[in-house]
């Protein structure tokens, strides 16, 4: 609303005084750094260079024009202080503006930058037979939430959850079950069993060089569909993905694809023929490679048995998905550590010559560190995700018997805190940083987390629930005040937020602003009595609660996060 009303500014100015002084001028509106200064800011350094003439006159002249455009009326206060123009909107005006916005709106905060465009989202993407690493766990709540939010701005979404189902690790826990596994053993604790076992193979050959070259051969011959190791690998993908099934449930996420690497085994060749073809492969000791330039190594194609690597599937599947799903954006949601192969990945699309390689992007993110020391899953120390979920649950069920012992289906409601709790600690940090695992912190009512918002969406619903009112009408002027306006300008600001969000890739711009708008209500509330006697007021503020708390909620669904209705 606020960016509608920037731009429509923008846009009149730029005609208005284009007219006049026949140029083509670019006019910047934006928002002041310090809210005293006003609500809206235009700086005319720019204008005075182009129209050549001393900067009291510009200043001039752009107030002039400003009060002729026909959303002067919004404004109450047009000022200048150095270089700048400062407007203080008519907050009643505005607030106007903005409740009939959100009133007539169906779904609040949605746009249409993405109407009849198509975003494919690979994320989560767990090798199979290893556990869910916490690397995994980012993953899967960032490209979770970027999909939400990217279907709110009108794109089509394809979530893809490419499984590490192939590759010579692979094939050594394949080895490891066929020489010391015990299937009865693995049926009951698949994951667990097997990473024992991909761990013992490793032990193993440490001693015995002769295993990893076995491992490799039974890696050849699965590629080359050998049955009892096809029957085999079907058979851990399928125990895998049922325990990872357990956390995208309580996470409430879902894919579309679960192509895998293995799905694009019959699909590489093709690839390999091509880059041929482009005379872009070279043979180096045996093994064919893509020169990549002098600043990053080449990428490693095919080994010299012949067999293929990751970024040959990752090749291979990056087509598929341009000829299947004609993606407009291919997002990688995968951590720092893979930088180089991402790199990689899009400058031998660029070699091949398809410009489609400019809409890939790497989401890249940092690690979740514990004590400052990566949380880690080798060596089989492994972090049991349903574990932390669980854990983080059982925090919030104590909170919830020591201040609510009777609230109904406490269990569960604990468990969509806890859950939440988890996946906003995340969000809120932009992606690219690493950052402290700490439930204690995370399930914190008070600080900087997901149970504060879901508290203070609750509380608001409480407040409306004990509410009857029959009273339309609102009292627009109250906006004046200053706590009332700098909720309705945050409301104002909900679609660009998004927007924005969208725009970096990065969640932590929408948990933020779902943070301030927390905030800013409970200061009001602890300001203002909300049921008072006077019908209009009392509207007046339901009416801001009820706004505030349906925006907490479609901001936290955008994220991932589950609404409660009660705590
Ligand atoms: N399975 C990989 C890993 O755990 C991540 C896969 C990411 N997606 C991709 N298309 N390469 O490291």
């Amino acid at each position: 609303m606020l960016n509608n009303l920037k731009l429509r500014i923008k846009k009149d100015l730029e005609e208005l005084l284009g007219k006049q002084f026949n140029a083509e001028l670019s006019i910047i509106v934006e928002e002041p750094k310090k809210a005293e200064l006003g609500d809206l800011s235009i700086p005319v350094f720019s204008v005075v260079k182009q129209l050549r003439k001393p900067l009291p006159q510009i200043v001039e002249i752009v107030k002039e024009t400003l009060n002729q455009i026909p959303d002067s009326g919004y404004f109450a206060k047009i000022d200048s202080v150095s270089g700048f123009i400062n407007i203080t909107l008519n907050r009643a005006m505005f607030a106007k503006l903005v409740v009939e916005d959100f009133n007539e709106s169906e779904d609040y905060g949605t746009s249409d930058i993405g109407a009849g465009k198509t975003v494919c989202i690979d994320y989560s993407s767990p090798n199979i037979a290893k556990p869910f690493s916490i690397g995994h766990l980012r993953s899967t709540i960032i490209g979770h939430s970027l999909g939400n939010i990217l279907e709110k701005c009108g794109y089509k979404v394809v979530r893809i959850n490419h499984l590490g189902d192939f590759g010579t690790p692979f094939a050594k826990t394949i080895y490891a079950y066929l020489h010391w596994g015990n299937e009865e053993v693995v049926k009951q604790n698949s994951v667990e069993e097997l990473v024992k076992l991909y761990v013992e193979f490793n032990e193993k050959a440490k001693q015995d060089k002769s295993l990893d070259e076995e491992a490799r051969k039974i890696f050849s011959e699965l590629e080359q569909g050998n049955e009892i190791y096809v029957k085999l690998w079907e058979y851990i993908r399928e125990e895998s993905l049922k325990d990872y099934m357990k956390v995208y449930d309580l996470l409430g996420v879902r894919f579309d694809s679960y192509n895998g690497e293995a799905f694009y085994n019959d699909k590489m060749q093709r690839i390999v023929d091509e880059l041929k073809e482009k005379k872009l492969l070279v043979k180096d000791q045996g093994a064919m490679i893509v020169d990549l330039g002098d600043d990053i190594p080449p990428a490693l194609i095919q080994k010299s048995d012949g067999s293929t690597l990751y970024i040959t599937r990752d090749l291979a599947a990056l087509f598929y998905r341009k000829n299947n799903y004609h993606f407009d954006e291919m997002l990688y949601v995968v951590g720092n550590e893979q930088k180089l192969h991402f790199t990689q990945l899009k400058r031998v699309i660029e070699k091949m010559g398809y410009d489609f390689a400019e809409d890939i992007h790497h989401i890249n993110f940092g690690l979740v560190l514990q004590d400052g020391k990566k949380m880690s899953t080798r060596k089989g120390k492994i972090v049991k995700l349903e574990d932390v979920l669980d854990e983080a649950s059982g925090m919030s069920l104590d909170y919830i018997n020591e201040k609510n012992p009777g609230l109904e289906d406490k269990e569960q409601i604990a468990e969509s805190i806890g859950v939440s709790a988890v996946v906003f600690n995340d969000l809120k940090n932009y992606r690219t940083n690493d950052f402290e695992f700490n439930l204690e912190e995370m399930v914190n009512f008070t600080g900087q987390t997901g149970p504060y918002l879901q508290y203070t969406s609750v509380r608001i619903q409480s407040i409306l629930d004990s509410a009857d009112s029959n009273e339309t009408t609102l009292n627009y002027d109250l906006f004046e005040g200053e706590h009332y306006f700098e909720i309705l300008k945050n409301i104002s600001q909900y679609v660009d937020t998004i927007i924005k969000t969208k725009q970096e890739y990065a969640p932590s711009i929408l948990a933020k602003y779902l943070l301030k708008l927390a905030s800013l209500f409970n200061s009001f509330y602890a300001k203002e009595r909300v049921l008072v006697e006077d019908e209009i007021e009392r509207n007046t503020k339901l009416h801001l609660l009820k706004m505030t708390k349906d925006i907490l909620n479609d901001g936290m669904r955008l994220l991932g996060m589950q609404v409660i209705l009660k705590m």
